[in-house]
């Protein structure tokens, strides 16, 4: 049955960064209704009554049984994304999944299958390429301006900032991993969507916990083992070599989420120094009758901001392809999977 004109019932599982799928949700035409769902009572309140949403539930398949939703969003920890969302499709509804996809790449590419088989949209929540900067260089990217792209360097580096309020104490087992999986995703993700998600063919990398043992320790977490800190290069089968770089808690005087690009016509590179909005900067470095020019990405403009929630919703309503597919998810959940296992072995590993 085509969707067309219909306006969506859509649920949002997980109300802390779900609340703001919530808003987006709250302020979209394509939304008719919203249905919250959460283990937390306090938290299904507070969000109920801030949009004046009545539908509430703490049992996620009463709400799958009761409710006829047409899509939901899934902002629930990393260990239930895999569980939820296949559940979800199965009974007919389209998911909208936090980062990262999954775990690891065996529980991403059941979902992809799962969406495949039950024929629903499987979008993963990569919010960072919805950023206006972000949109603004991969129009830059798709015009040919850096001409060929051969290295990248992509970084989220925090000073202090480990995600205490997560199940840490479980390790990999709920979280899947550290710094890499939790915030090296987000900058893995969009190098590889500027460079046009070329095949990862090695990767070196390592994963450390030099600096957040003590204060795990004082937390009552005894021999925590997530990485504060991992560092990997990746060559592809295309030669683009690719170096990603993410710490939860690491000795530097600031936290920054950087890309770098560098393409035989030009380059670019994406600053965010969190808190300091002075030292952030956008630019392309373009070169120009033999001189090469900064220009800052402000100065050029771009047609159309999406909002990542509503393009999920466009997506469904028009019967297209989600922006960030399940595919390019199991992808980027393959290479954290390469990076843990080159850690994990001391090797390099080779992309099968
Ligand atoms: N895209 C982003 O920028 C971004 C930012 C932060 C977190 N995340 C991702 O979002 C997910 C959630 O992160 P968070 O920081 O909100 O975590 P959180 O632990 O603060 O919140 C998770 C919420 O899910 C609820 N929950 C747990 N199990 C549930 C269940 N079975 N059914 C219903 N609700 C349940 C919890 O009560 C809690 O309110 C993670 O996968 C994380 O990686 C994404």
């Amino acid at each position: 049955m085509s969707l067309n004109n219909r306006k969506l019932k859509v649920g949002v599982v997980g109300l802390t960064v779900g609340a703001s799928h919530v808003k987006d949700y709250a302020n979209s035409d394509t939304v008719k209704e919203i249905v919250l769902c959460d283990v937390d009572e306090l938290r299904l309140k507070e969000i109920g009554d801030k949009y004046n949403i009545s539908k509430k539930y703490t049992d996620f398949n009463k709400m799958l049984k009761e409710e006829n939703l047409d899509a939901i969003s899934l902002a629930v920890p990393n260990f239930l994304h895999m569980r939820l969302s296949i559940r979800a499709m199965e009974a007919g509804v389209h998911v909208l999944c936090e980062k990262p996809m999954a775990r690891n790449a065996a529980e991403g590419r059941q979902m992809l299958e799962a969406a495949q088989k039950h024929n629903k949209k499987l979008m993963i929540n990569f919010n960072q390429r919805f950023q206006h900067e972000c949109q603004t260089l991969k129009s830059v990217i798709d015009e040919s301006k850096l001409g060929d792209i051969y290295y990248v360097r992509t970084q989220w580096q925090r000073r202090r900032g480990v995600p205490w309020w997560y199940p840490l104490a479980s390790g990999k087992e709920q979280c899947g991993g550290g710094a890499i999986i939790d915030l090296g995703v987000h900058v893995l993700d969009r190098a590889m969507w500027f460079c046009g998600h070329p095949d990862p063919e090695w990767v070196l990398a390592n994963t450390f916990c030099k600096v957040s043992k003590d204060e795990a320790a004082r937390r009552g977490i005894q021999n925590f083992e997530l990485e504060d800190m991992g560092v990997a290069m990746f060559r592809m089968t295309n030669g683009l070599m690719l170096e990603l770089e993410a710490s939860w808690a690491s000795n530097r005087e600031n936290e920054v989420i950087t890309t770098r690009i560098y393409g035989s016509k030009g380059g670019a590179v994406l600053q965010t120094v969190v808190g300091d909005s002075k030292s952030t900067g956008n630019k392309v470095f373009l070169e120009i009758d033999g001189e090469v020019h900064d220009i800052p990405l402000e100065h050029i403009r771009i047609s159309k901001m999406p909002n990542i929630r509503q393009a999920f919703l466009d997506a469904i309503v028009n019967d297209e392809e989600v922006p960030c597919t399940p595919q390019q998810g199991l992808k980027i959940t393959q290479m954290l999977d390469m990076v843990y296992l080159s850690a994990e072995n001391n090797t390099p590993v080779k992309f099968e």
